[in-house]
């Protein structure tokens, strides 16, 4: 009882603060997203997320060897490829010479200590911007699961270290699984997209990958509902079961209490994907003068680690390994 009890001893000074700090944050919790585009410019701005840009592929090799010397350990590659490209069915995702497979390599060349991570999912190559092939107007499941396989084998066979599957189709993280094994990709990893809701907060991406204008309709019918939470366990215990190395939760800070139930339940890495919309508000505020944009930033990837989350997939990497190895 107070005043025996005084909960302020401990945060009274820098050092006695340090020593009782329950979780830390360093650069190797951190993935950088980078959105790489096959135009010719060195780099692009996105309007909507002010500070990121679209990547050349000769911008990328210096981007990985600036993550390289961070100590950043991942980047996690995101493609903007030119609409001309586009088809309903997705085409140039299964194009062995096509802008990921170029990117992937890149990135190895540049920085081999870099590990490189590939999202698994056709809506940034597809002329209606969703992430399957479309039976009338319903994303159709199992075909849009054998296109998503031959997605991962050629990103594995570019040298992909980390498939990472966002789709929510049903099934395939075992069906990608058992491709990988079959075709001797057994160190492949594969980072599931496991809970995933169908949310407002991507709005940027859609702009930064060039699909905003494509998607007709939304993605209710395969991403979660935001409302779920027993269904994130759900969906979690079947891509364990199916084989997934790791998972995900996304968007990351509306939804920290899954990240914290999944941490809570399961022996696996949970890893949560800070994503665009997350960023655009902490920069649009920060430019105002609101906040503090580096203090809100570390104060956002530090409540992931609070949460339980192994890592973020975060659009502030680079910047925030900057302030950390300072
Ligand atoms: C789609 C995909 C999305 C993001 C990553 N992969 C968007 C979507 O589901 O519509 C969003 C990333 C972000 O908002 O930063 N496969």
């Amino acid at each position: 009882m107070f005043p025996a009890i005084r909960l302020r001893r401990t945060r009274q000074s820098d050092w006695s603060r340090r020593l009782v700090s329950e979780r830390a944050l360093g650069v190797n919790d951190l993935v950088w997203s980078i959105v790489v585009s096959d135009r010719a410019d060195p780099v692009e701005p996105v309007a909507a997320m002010p500070g990121v840009e679209r990547l050349s592929l000769a911008a990328l090799a210096k981007a990985a060897k600036e993550a390289q010397s961070l100590g950043i350990p991942a980047i996690a590659l995101f493609p903007h490829i030119d609409p001309s490209k586009k088809d309903d069915q997705g085409s140039e995702a299964i194009n062995p010479d096509g802008l990921i497979p170029q990117a992937i390599k890149t990135i190895k060349d540049a920085a081999p200590d870099v590990g490189v991570i590939c999202d698994v999912a056709l809506d940034p190559f597809t002329t209606h911007g969703h992430d399957g092939l479309l039976d009338d107007d319903y994303v159709a499941n199992d075909g849009t699961v054998e296109r998503l396989i031959e997605q991962a084998l050629i990103q594995a066979e570019a040298g992909c270290d980390v498939v990472a599957p966002s789709d929510m189709m049903d099934g395939r993280i075992g069906a990608i699984r058992e491709a990988l094994e079959a075709d001797g990709h057994h160190n492949t990893m594969i980072l599931s997209y496991a809970a995933k809701y169908a949310s407002g907060f991507y709005g940027p991406y859609r702009e930064a990958i060039g699909s905003a204008a494509a998607l007709k309709g939304d993605k209710k019918t395969y991403q979660m509902d935001p409302a779920n939470r027993l269904e994130a366990l759900r969906e979690v215990e079947l891509d364990i079961e199916e084989g997934a190395d790791m998972v995900m939760v996304k968007p990351g800070l509306p939804y920290l209490d899954i990240v914290s139930l999944l941490a809570e339940n399961y022996d696996i890495p949970v890893f949560a994907f800070q994503v665009s919309g997350e960023y655009a508000m902490i920069e649009a505020a920060a430019a105002n003068g609101w906040i503090d944009g580096d203090r809100v930033m570390l104060e956002s990837l530090m409540s992931f680690k609070r949460a339980g989350a192994s890592g973020i997939i975060t659009y502030f990497a680079k910047r925030a390994a900057r302030l950390l190895n300072a």
